[in-house]
């Protein structure tokens, strides 16, 4: 595995540390090794003993293990801009004739283009070769489309993996297991007995050390282009035939080719936008976006969104899809919320204020569990109704280790598995869905909504589901 980006923040936060784990938990080969690349000139040595330092917190295998793994490793200076650089590469790898190469580009995606065509010119795309493109891919559809052509030249389109690790999250694919895994759900599974779907991603993390990337991005590109819609996807799809990549893949592009529409006349109505200023998370003070390093002075990038989206089809016609997300929320939670209709009539007393009794609540972060609420009777002489739950831990009830998302889907990569990355005409349609907006905002007057950070975000937030007489699921 090459891994472009090497000395990045991704590759130090989540790729080596998905990789120790696969390595401790013996899913590498022995023989596999890591040829970490970076820009600037290092030993081995060094780049392995920073490696350890930045990784110390999130290591807990053996001494060994780490010795081992470390084994494994080796860094090589690679310019992207540089040919010289990758005959050297090449002529490494080949060196070891290798039958799977896996080339993962976690560097600024306007070297994507540079990497494939080097990678090109020295041979390396030989069909043994994968290359793992991380998001953002582009900007906007016709920069993400040049940058698909340009790699298009060099690798095959099944050597291609567009990694969303909101994919290689345990309880997406837990979410595919119970829709497709049970009979129970599938008859409620639509707009006759669903009322509204809920997907959050807030996070009470603020941009890090990444605002220069950031502020050219906000939340909509970061979030909802890739993240947030695939979980629409997995939501809304219908049955596919099999578990074969492509027939997911097939059932995911209808749904995107199904949401309707969000032009320009409909963006003040089903779209808010807004931006963090200081706050405390947690009790601990934090600073406002526009305080954060790396932000131009007066930046009106969204660091929130919540969307209003909906399907065009049968299953799903006139059923609300609530979409949000943002960065210094007031607690880090991910889940898709499914309400289900209220009964037609109803003859017991009920607890003040609730409008749907049924909910399926699928939380993939921080812990993945699965709970459906209902009505039961309160205890004692009375009639009236309260609420209560039925409960899936799911991290309690295995005791088998869950692989986290990039592990996951790292190994998946090593063994040719494509399913759960993004096709290209998927990428294409979500940017075609998302484009409207990211241009209306752009050319608006009006600039994003501002939110206290440890908030749940602006009014306008809580306001576009009272429109639709409903309110965000925020439990305590
Ligand atoms: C990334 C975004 O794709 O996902 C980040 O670029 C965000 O801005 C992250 O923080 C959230 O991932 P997770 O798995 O921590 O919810």
């Amino acid at each position: 595995m090459v891994l472009f980006g090497g000395t990045g923040d991704l590759a130090r936060r989540k790729l080596l540390p998905a990789l120790f784990c696969a390595h401790c938990a013996g899913q590498l080969h022995p023989d596999a090794r890591i040829v970490a690349t970076g820009s600037r000139a290092a030993s081995t040595q060094d780049y392995v003993a920073q490696l350890e330092e930045a990784m110390r917190e999130q290591r807990h295998g053996a001494p060994q293990d780490w010795a081992s793994f470390a084994n494994r490793i080796v860094y090589m200076q690679v310019d992207a801009l540089d040919p010289a650089h990758f005959d050297t590469l090449a002529q490494r790898i080949q060196a070891r004739s290798p039958q799977v190469v896996v080339f993962y580009l976690a560097t600024a995606p306007h070297l994507f283009v540079p990497v494939c065509e080097q990678l090109g010119r020295v041979g390396l795309n030989h069909p043994g070769a994968r290359v793992v493109l991380e998001k953002p891919l582009g900007h906007d559809l016709d920069s993400s489309e040049s940058i698909n052509d340009a790699v298009a030249r060099h690798f095959a389109e099944d050597q291609i993996y567009r990694i969303d690790h909101y994919l290689g999250k345990e309880s997406v694919q837990n979410l595919m297991a119970i829709r497709f895994g049970n009979a129970l759900f599938d008859p409620l599974w639509r707009r006759e007995w669903v009322r509204e779907v809920q997907i959050t991603i807030a996070e009470e993390l603020g941009v890090e050390a990444r605002g220069d990337f950031y502020d050219r991005t906000g939340a909509l590109r970061d979030m909802v282009q890739n993240h947030l819609l695939q979980l629409v996807c997995m939501v809304a799809m219908e049955p596919p035939a099999s578990l074969a990549e492509d027939a997911i893949r097939d059932e995911k592009i209808k749904i995107l080719k199904a949401l309707k529409p969000i032009l320009h006349r409909d963006v003040a109505e089903k779209t808010v936008r807004g931006q963090y200023h200081a706050g405390a998370i947690q009790g601990q003070p934090v600073p406002g976006y526009l305080q954060e390093q790396g932000i131009v002075a007066g930046s009106g990038t969204e660091t929130f969104v919540a969307i209003k989206a909906e399907i065009a089809n049968w299953r799903w016609a006139g059923v609300p899809f609530f979409l949000r997300t943002g960065k210094r929320m007031q607690a880090r939670v991910a889940e898709i919320v499914i309400h289900f209709r209220d009964v037609p009539h109803a003859i017991f007393p009920r607890p003040y204020g609730l409008t749907a009794p049924n909910r399926l609540v699928i939380r993939l972060q921080p812990q993945e569990s699965i709970r459906l609420y209902f009505l039961v009777k309160q205890p004692g002489d009375t009639v009236a109704l309260t609420q209560t739950s039925l409960d899936l831990d799911l991290a309690a009830s295995s005791k088998v280790r869950r692989a986290g998302a990039y592990e996951r889907l790292l190994l998946d990569v090593i063994r040719g598995r494509l399913g759960l990355f993004v096709r290209r005409d998927e990428q294409v349609q979500a940017w075609r869905w998302v484009e409207p907006i990211l241009d209306t905002w752009r050319d608006s007057p009006i600039p994003p909504k501002s939110y206290t950070s440890g908030t749940w975000g602006p009014a306008a937030s809580s306001a576009l589901l009272s429109r639709d007489a409903s309110s965000w699921h925020e439990e305590s």
